[in-house]
């Protein structure tokens, strides 16, 4: 393990090399701003060490003439924003979907590839008006400066966003987290945050944005990070008709389980993709399954998670508790977690399903046991 990585001492490590984690589940929600030490990280290649006052970014491709700021000059040319945003990998959950059937040679999340924080920066959308581009440019890719081991080539990490998205003002360019700055595996000096979309397009490191006709190139934007049919296979897999992954999809979890004098305390975290927020939490129990509604802990706000609760009569060992969030737009979760299996494992957001009275020690480890499909 990288010495300079600071994580939690129980901090969940999926993969050593490349570093890939979450904290344990009951902690992951026992905050609405997830401290530094606890907050997920995912990295697929080396995690770069950049000195802050050699740092540049270069803004190229469909501009005029290309630019390159330092972090001063962004900091000091642009209004300083802050806010709060949750990142969610769009592989969070993929340990329940190789519980179906096995998702080969990618990181077995539990439900902890999330975490939510508080981001210093400035707007992409200021510093894109400021740089200027032509009225065809469509697309706004960002490329990190870490080298990654993909399908037999070593590759910078990348992918890109719709420049319309870009230019909505909430997408930032953040050298700040909780108020500190942005540790290194977390992508100092520089990182990308784009709030309601998968955790792959917020690029860390950042070395350059680049204004384009078309979607990124980039190994991570055009052959990983898209979506197959159920009955696609990676040899069958055409990967320019795979959908290409942007906003998430409406998700939620059950984290934590206690027993109360009349009940049990069932609580966990809920999030919805695009502009769109969570409206809604249903906890199902028993079989055949009684509905409650949740309550939610934090404010219903795009691109942000809101933490819910909900009491349950007492169960007995062994009955099902489950658990779907609704977004402002009527989006539910999918019943079926075979419906929405596809080879990556990538947005996994059929019903939670677990069972009472599971060891939760193992809830606490983020292991896959947890959940239980019928
Ligand atoms: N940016 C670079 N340069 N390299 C990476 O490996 N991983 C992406 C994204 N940005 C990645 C990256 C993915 S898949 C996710 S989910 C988020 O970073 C995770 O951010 P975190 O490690 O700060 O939690």
């Amino acid at each position: 393990m990288d010495a300079l990585i600071h994580k939690s001492q129980d901090f969940v490590f999926h993969q050593e090399v490349p570093p890939n984690g979450g904290p344990p589940l009951n902690r992951l929600i026992s905050e609405f701003v997830t401290p530094e030490p606890d907050f997920f990280l995912r990295t697929h290649g080396d995690i770069p060490e950049l000195d802050c006052t050699t740092y540049r970014l270069t803004v190229a491709g469909l501009v005029g003439k290309p630019y390159r700021f330092s972090l001063k000059e962004l900091r000091q040319q642009f209004p300083v924003q802050e806010m709060p945003a949750t990142l969610q990998c769009a592989g969070n959950r993929r340990c329940s979907a190789s519980a179906i059937k096995p998702v080969p040679n990618e990181v077995h999340w539990g439900n902890d590839a999330i975490s939510n924080a508080v981001w210093t920066g400035c707007s992409l959308a200021k510093v894109l008006t400021f740089v200027g581009f032509p009225g065809h440019a469509k697309h706004v890719e960002f490329i990190g400066t870490d080298l990654c081991q993909k399908e037999g080539t070593e590759t910078r990490f990348g992918g890109s966003i719709p420049l319309a998205r870009a230019l909505l003002g909430d997408v930032l360019l953040a050298w700040g987290m909780n108020g500190q700055p942005l540790t290194r595996e977390h992508g100092a000096p520089l990182r990308v945050i784009v709030p309601g979309y998968i955790g792959a397009r917020s690029v860390k490191w950042l070395q350059e944005i680049n204004l384009l006709l078309t979607p990124s190139r980039n190994l991570f934007h055009a052959h990983a990070y898209r979506l197959f049919a159920p009955s696609v296979s990676s040899s069958s897999a055409d990967w320019e008709h795979g959908l290409e992954l942007g906003e998430l999809s409406v998700n939620s979890c059950i984290c934590a389980i206690e027993e109360v004098s009349n009940g049990l305390s069932v609580r966990g975290y809920a999030t919805a993709g695009g502009n769109r927020h969570v409206v809604r939490v249903d906890v199902g129990y028993g079989e055949p399954l009684k509905w409650i509604e949740g309550s939610f802990q934090d404010p219903a706000e795009a691109g942000v998670w809101r933490r819910w609760q909900a009491h349950t009569p007492k169960l007995l060992v062994g009955e099902l508790i489950c658990v779907r969030a609704w977004d402002s737009a009527a989006n539910t979760q999918p019943e079926d977690p075979e419906s929405v299996w596809n080879f990556k494992g990538y947005m996994n957001n059929a019903w939670h399903r677990v069972r009472f009275g599971m060891p939760w020690e193992n809830v606490k480890l983020a292991k896959p046991e947890i959940e239980y499909y019928l």
